[in-house]
């Protein structure tokens, strides 16, 4: 496993030099939510992952059907959103897939061109440019489909100086957990279906104009039971990063055949947010109440030092502490990377989160992939999934 990312060039220039320019990506702007209980939700969000109050649309604001809480923490934005009569399209979504991810949204110079380039090679459109204005500017946003039900939106804000987006107020709330160190959103993974990876690859190469720079097949990504095949996706400035996942078949149930089971399609499996101090991170996570997947065993924080060593790298953290918070390590030849996972946070085992940390290595982890698929088979087992 180890040998095969040790194969692979991630000079940016490479990236550069193949990618495509026609959707010039900026950044994630947001990820919006659709949830059953969004004011639930929030208070979920702020108390265990310290993210803060930042906009609210509502019924006080002239929102009649439906509610959004806006949450930031650093440079992340989490929109979750609920609706609030019977007839929004927005409930079939959730009577359908349970709590998800309904919106990656990616942040443009230029929102009509994003939507037009995109849609002439291929996209299916969501929502056709719209401008929305108030006393603070305009915004531009369009929509394009992705996997299943999954839709990026197009987010041009460079004539906008307001809170967030017009039709959102100000959230001033007395209640503020303090933030965990959360800083930015390194990467997000769609799972999609039995042999629809290379199809979606393809899409994000021809409509996206993104780059496929590492690829896991089964035979590196498997236990004595279920596997899984990957490929990363990254654009041109490598800002964005989404990796692909299709089931593999095992002596058992895929993991990710499970989130297609119970998620009912396509749709995001994991956010992996990035923090400078992982340590305290989870220090303050756990204690918050968040559950990870169980900590590997003795021998897996046994190996690591050599892990390290074989790539010339030395840990700076105590492994100690790494062990008692169940913080796993991987190592390439640029670096290594300190990574754990939460386990799901809805009751459908379908998405979770990841916390990393990069101390240079620009990999996923792939070295940690046995030790964690075994934990969270030990989970399926306990669902009667696997
Ligand atoms: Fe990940």
């Amino acid at each position: 496993m180890a040998k095969e990312i040790e194969n692979v060039d991630y000079g940016l220039e490479k990236i550069f030099a193949g990618a495509q320019d026609f959707l010039p990506l900026l950044g994630t702007d947001y990820v919006e939510f659709y949830v059953g209980n969004a004011k639930q939700a929030a208070h979920f969000y702020k108390t265990t992952f310290g993210f803060q109050s930042h906009a609210y649309r509502g019924l006080e604001t002239g929102s009649t059907d439906s509610v959004s809480y806006v949450l930031t923490q650093d440079k992340i934005k989490l929109i979750l959103t609920t609706p609030l009569n019977s007839k929004s399209p927005i409930n079939d979504h959730i009577v359908k897939h349970g709590d998800g991810v309904k919106v990656v949204a990616l942040w443009v110079e230029d929102a009509r061109s994003a939507h037009e380039e995109t849609t002439k090679r291929g996209a299916k459109s969501y929502m056709d440019p719209i401008v929305e204005k108030d006393e603070f500017g305009e915004v531009v946003r369009a929509g394009i489909y992705t996997y299943g039900e999954t839709v990026h939106m197009f987010v041009e804000r460079k004539n906008y100086k307001g809170t967030f987006l017009p039709g959102f107020e100000k959230w001033e709330s007395d209640y503020n957990p303090e933030p965990v160190g959360l800083k930015y959103i390194d990467h997000m993974v769609g799972n999609v279906g039995w042999n629809e990876m290379d199809i979606w690859v393809k899409w994000y190469e021809d409509v996206m104009g993104f780059e496929n720079f590492l690829s896991f097949d089964d035979k590196e990504i498997h236990t004595d039971y279920s596997a899984l095949m990957s490929k990363v996706m990254s654009n041109g400035n490598g800002r964005i990063k989404f990796p692909i996942n299709e089931p593999a078949e095992g002596k058992k149930k895929s993991q990710i055949e499970e989130y297609l089971d119970f998620y009912e399609g396509p749709g995001v499996q994991h956010i992996a947010v990035a923090t400078n101090d992982i340590i305290s991170t989870i220090t303050e996570m756990r204690s918050r109440g968040i559950e990870f997947l169980s900590t590997p065993p003795d021998a897996y924080y046994n190996a690591v030092p050599q892990r390290l060593m074989d790539h010339n790298h030395e840990l700076k953290e105590d492994i100690e502490n790494l062990k008692a918070l169940g913080i796993m390590i991987d190592a390439d030849e640029e670096g290594y990377l300190l990574q754990i996972f939460t386990k799901p946070l809805e009751d459908r085992p379908t998405l979770f989160f990841e916390i990393i940390q990069r101390m240079g290595a620009r990999g996923f982890g792939a070295g940690n992939f046995k030790a964690l698929f075994e934990s969270i088979e030990r989970e399926q087992a306990k669902r009667g999934t696997l």
